[in-house]
């Protein structure tokens, strides 16, 4: 593994910064240091510890016409006793490394990864904020920097950590979910279980029809428009008949860690799991009837969010039963108490920050 080295002016940067606005928000404000590494002739070259600031790239690197590019999105806590801790962080570098296969990138060891997300953290650890339900967002990413216009896959490589002291994703206590009828995110033998910015750009579109007609979600149906799948950048749950059930993982859905992080919390609540198919049209009975009592949105960014109703092409609006969401709620604030340090969690969830004096 390869040791990450650090810059003097990254410290000087990150000693002399401070964030003033209590309203955080989400990834408004960035750490003023990052994380960058080169990968070249075959291998990751070297990691440093930089001050943050802008990329200079050739206008021809493939990443700007080919979208050859995976991220993650993780975070970091402040505890009780004011160490920092990440939320199943190898969790994370497995997941880029699958991303990383998908679009022939090359993949970067899980202690390599995880040291490079420790580093930034250690030196972050005055802008770990303080509150509940606040925390570091780590951004790691890698672009595909070889200059050329053929289209084949990049044989250089840039990778890079940034960080943002972020607050709540959603400033309300629950959203609308607009449903995504035409268009489809993902297909089978595509990208979607993948972290890949082309997946979030093909989101767009439905995004803007979904803030226009008042919603704050899109949900995404399969490519056969029958099953729902999950949100742009979130998983879907919902509470149908006292039972828990979420779409099943496919390639065609972003398996996300808050969601296997509730499942392994519900099911060890005694709560009943279903992972399957999970048809739009029986949710959306279930939700009339009222046999579906709570659904919600999870993922990192929001960690657990109440849906308040859904909202179909014809402008019908369908009302969850309990929109304020009960047990998600109970759900949220058992992940958020762990998460916070308040709460034993399942052994290994939470990653102790190596403290640096510096
Ligand atoms: C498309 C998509 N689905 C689901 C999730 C939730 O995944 P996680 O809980 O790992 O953040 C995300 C966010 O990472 C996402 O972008």
């Amino acid at each position: 593994m390869k040791k990450v080295e650090i810059h003097p002016e990254a410290v000087e940067r990150v000693k002399k910064f401070t964030i003033t606005d209590t309203n955080l928000g989400f990834g408004k404000y960035m750490a003023p240091i990052m994380i960058e590494a080169i990968y070249d002739k075959g291998e990751w070259q070297r990691f440093d510890l930089l001050p943050y600031g802008p990329l200079k790239l050739d206008p021809c690197s493939k990443v700007l016409h080919y979208g050859q590019e995976i991220f993650e999105g993780m975070k970091a806590y402040r505890q009780p006793d004011d160490s920092i801790k990440m939320f199943r962080p190898e969790q994370n570098a497995r997941r880029f490394n699958q991303s990383a296969r998908r679009m022939s990138m090359p993949e970067i060891p899980e202690d390599q990864f995880i040291h490079a997300c420790d580093v930034i953290c250690a030196y972050s650890k005055n802008l770990v904020p303080r509150r509940l339900g606040e925390s570091l967002y780590l951004r790691p990413f890698m672009i595909a920097t070889e200059v050329g216009l053929g289209i084949k896959p990049s044989k250089q490589f840039l990778f890079i950590i940034a960080a943002s002291p972020s607050g709540a994703y959603f400033a309300a206590d629950s959203v609308k979910v607009y449903i995504e009828r035409d268009d489809i995110r993902a297909a089978h033998g595509g990208i979607g279980f993948a972290k890949t910015g082309g997946n979030y750009a093909a989101s767009l579109k439905s995004y803007a029809k979904t803030i226009d007609s008042g919603c704050d979600q899109t949900m995404w149906l399969d490519s056969t428009h029958q099953y729902v799948e999950e949100m742009s950048g979130m998983n879907f749950m919902a509470i149908i008949n006292g039972e828990l059930h979420t779409p099943a993982i496919t390639d065609t859905i972003l398996d996300g860690i808050t969601r296997r992080s509730i499942l392994e919390l519900a099911r060890h609540s005694g709560m009943k799991v279903v992972e399957d198919k999970l048809s739009i049209t029986h949710l959306l009975e279930s939700v009339q009837n009222q046999s579906c009592t709570e659904a919600f949105v999870c993922g990192t960014a929001s960690v657990i969010c109440p849906v308040n109703s859904f909202l179909d092409k014809d402008g019908k609006i369908y009302q969850v039963k309990d929109g304020t969401g009960k047990i998600s709620l109970q759900l949220r604030e058992k992940l958020v108490g762990i998460q916070a340090g308040r709460e034993d969690g399942p052994e290994g969830w939470m990653h102790t920050v190596k403290d640096i004096k510096f």
